[in-house]
């Protein structure tokens, strides 16, 4: 599904390096998960897989079903199945949640040579999934993120994903911020989704998530590269001994 290879980025603006050759396999249906210190380049990892502006990749690949993401736009990325929930997700003023999400959707139906849904089916569809999040309707009518609380922020990218159905979802952060209950409804959100094709990429601190989104394989992240790779033991070992004895172990 997902194949990274030695990918290695640095900012486009100036002399700095930020990845150092992340290897990363992801295989269908599979869940991974990806933690690590602050600032160890797992925000960056998702960015250049979104294709965000400002990074530079000097080596490596990055494939989605053995197709160059790193040579696509934003949007044909999409159209292959990518999504990315952000760890900071963006306001969009003047743009009305149901009608973002209705064009998105529908350009992504299109992408994938399915017809487009008609506003009642959209709005059935989404009322209903929207429902499962708690998000009510109010937000729905609401410009994109415009004055949503952080958590409210996090549920609608779960809305937004559990609208696309994407083939790779990668999710940065999405449990920072919410509460007890709404992390649980995103976890129910994501594994609504589990389906043994679908893939999923989450980055996290905390194990408390992995509890509820159970991964196959877990991945510390320092430095730029992944540099320890396992089983959802890993995460407990973090959770209980912090990074240090991983990072003495491959200094
Ligand atoms: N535009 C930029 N200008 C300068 N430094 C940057 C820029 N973008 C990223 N970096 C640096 O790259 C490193 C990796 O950042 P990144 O956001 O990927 O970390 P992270 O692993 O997601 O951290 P966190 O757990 O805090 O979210 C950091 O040291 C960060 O300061
Ligand atoms: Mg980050």
């Amino acid at each position: 599904m997902l194949n990274i290879k030695n990918l290695k980025v640095g900012l486009a603006e100036e002399d700095k390096q930020i990845l150092n050759g992340v290897d990363l396999n992801i295989g269908e249906g599979e869940v991974h998960a990806i933690m690590g210190p602050n600032g160890s380049g797992k925000s960056t990892t998702s960015y250049v897989l979104a294709g965000k502006d400002g990074y530079n990749v000097t080596a490596g690949s990055a494939e989605l079903n053995g197709e160059n993401l790193l040579d696509m736009d934003p949007e044909e990325r999409a159209a292959a199945g990518l999504f990315l929930a952000f760890q900071y997700p963006v306001e969009i003023p003047g743009v009305g949640n149901m009608t973002f999400l209705r064009t998105a959707v529908n350009a992504q139906r299109k992408a994938r040579g399915e017809k487009e849904l008609t506003a009642g089916e959209f709005l059935k569809i989404v009322r209903e999934k929207a429902k499962s999040l708690k998000i009510d309707a109010e937000m729905l009518k609401r410009p994109v993120n415009v004055g949503f609380s952080g958590g409210e922020k996090k549920r609608n990218e779960i809305l937004q994903m559990a609208m696309l159905e994407p083939k790779m979802c990668v999710l940065d952060e999405t449990d920072s911020g919410l509460d007890v209950d709404a992390m649980k409804l995103v976890a129910e959100g994501v594994n609504a989704l589990r389906d043994g094709k679908r893939s999923f990429l989450v980055i996290t601190h905390y194990q408390r998530l992995l509890d509820h989104i159970k991964p196959d394989v877990v991945h510390i992240m320092a430095n730029g590269k992944i540099i320890k790779t396992g089983g959802p033991e890993l995460a407990l070992e973090v959770e209980q001994n912090g990074y240090a004895d991983i990072l003495a172990e491959v200094a």
